[in-house]
């Protein structure tokens, strides 16, 4: 449209003008937050990650969720990896099966409570983990009474299933992380054995250039990076004092980095492990930009720090638009990891931003029927 075009010739003129202002400045000096247009907004580009697939809008980590995703035209499908007893990389975000997400098995089996490590991926198959909705923190979430917690591979060929045919550059992207916590090493399987298990399945499965594989435990990335350095890492970061220590962040000690602020030094670390993207909680209180005792834990400095390396910063979780908006035009930031993704794609598209097709319905839903038939899914 005419007149929508010359608002945006506009609004791109300002962001340049912005811009070229800001790179005027020394280093370290102090940018007017006002003025500051971050340059991926004259890009036009900004990734939106489906967080668990989209746990704000379906049961996290179902097919529901992935679809969510897909139909919202996110530009990446985030889940976490576990591993059964019998060796089968599963798509679940918690080390045990937490009681207020799957149910029990009408056999009387116990799995509710052990640990993914200690059952089998059939004992994973005989869990319902769609019934509940969480509802106190998602009350948007959709259930699905007998909704399966799926694999590694299964979840790619969900996905090859809805984007069959389109070129590799418009199929969606994965942001895959490691589950596993080095300050409790007999809750899970060691790092070597995800670093193999996920790389044979990305190989299988011909995504390992649509792949971000991340991790708070740096040791599965700096393994990844050395053994298979054409996959893209992303260095997850906690504020929690206690995932800044060096056992989660394969021996680097952050007091250890240069940088005058913590962000700058965090950057560093991530960067010395050859990390693309760095991937911080967006907050310090848990709290969004319009509630009370917000404190933002990515901010202009660590972005611009991440920037200066060739590093993107995509946060993680801001569920509201007006943290969205402090993240993308005061700070900068490449991309975001919501629990909204069909809220967040609209956001970003009517602000400009050009995202991925939403994916056609009727696909989808055939794709998802195929895909619970697989699993004898009710
Ligand atoms: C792990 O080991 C610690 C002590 O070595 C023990 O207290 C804990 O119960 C173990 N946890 C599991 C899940 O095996
Ligand atoms: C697995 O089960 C064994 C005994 O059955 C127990 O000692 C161990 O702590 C369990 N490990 C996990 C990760 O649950
Ligand atoms: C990072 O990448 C460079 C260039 O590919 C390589 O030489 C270096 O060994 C890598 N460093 C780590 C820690 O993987
Ligand atoms: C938010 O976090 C900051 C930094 O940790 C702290 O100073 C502040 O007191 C916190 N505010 C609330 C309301 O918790």
């Amino acid at each position: 449209m005419k007149v929508g075009g010359l608002v945006q010739l506009a609004l791109l003129g300002a962001a340049l003008l912005a811009v070229t202002r800001v790179q005027a400045l020394p280093v370290g000096a102090k940018v007017q937050t006002k003025a500051f247009v971050s340059p991926r907004a004259m890009e036009r580009h900004l990734e939106v990650h489906g967080h668990r697939g989209g746990r704000g809008e379906a049961n996290e980590e179902t097919l529901a969720a992935y679809a969510d995703a897909f139909l919202a035209g996110a530009t990446h499908l985030e889940w976490d990896v576990g591993i059964t007893s019998d060796g089968v990389p599963i798509a679940w975000h918690d080390e045990n099966i937490q009681a207020a997400k799957c149910l029990d098995p009408p056999s009387g089996d116990h799995v509710v409570g052990k640990y993914i490590a200690n059952v089998t991926l059939s004992q994973i198959k005989s869990l319902d983990c769609g019934a509940q909705r969480l509802g106190s923190d998602f009350m948007l979430q959709q259930t699905r009474k007998g909704a399966r917690i799926q694999t590694l591979d299964q979840v790619f060929t969900f996905a090859q299933c809805v984007d069959a045919g389109l070129p590799a550059a418009k199929k969606i992207r994965f942001n895959i992380e490691s589950k596993l916590s080095p300050p409790t090493p007999n809750t899970t399987v060691g790092p070597q054995v995800f670093v193999d298990k996920m790389y044979a399945a990305f190989r299988k499965h011909r995504v390992v250039d649509r792949v971000v594989f991340q991790s708070f435990d740096w040791r599965t990335l700096q393994l990844m990076g050395e053994q298979h350095p054409e996959v893209v890492l992303s260095a997850l970061v906690s504020s929690d004092a206690s995932y800044l220590e060096p056992i989660w962040l394969g021996g680097i000690d952050l007091n250890q980095q240069p940088g005058s602020t913590l962000a700058q030094r965090i950057v560093h670390a991530a960067k010395s492990i050859n990390a693309t993207y760095l991937s911080p909680n967006h907050n310090l209180n848990g709290t969004e930009v319009n509630q009370p005792g917000y404190a933002p834990f990515v901010d202009t400095d660590m972005v611009r720090a991440a920037h200066d390396v060739d590093m993107k910063v995509i946060p993680y979780t801001p569920d509201s638009l007006d943290t969205a908006e402090k993240l993308v035009y005061t700070h900068g930031v490449d991309g975001l990891i919501t629990d909204y993704p069909t809220t967040f794609t609209a956001w970003a598209r009517s602000r400009g931003f050009q995202l991925p097709q939403k994916r056609d319905v009727v696909r989808v839903q055939r794709c998802l029927k195929e895909a619970r038939a697989r699993d004898d899914e009710p």
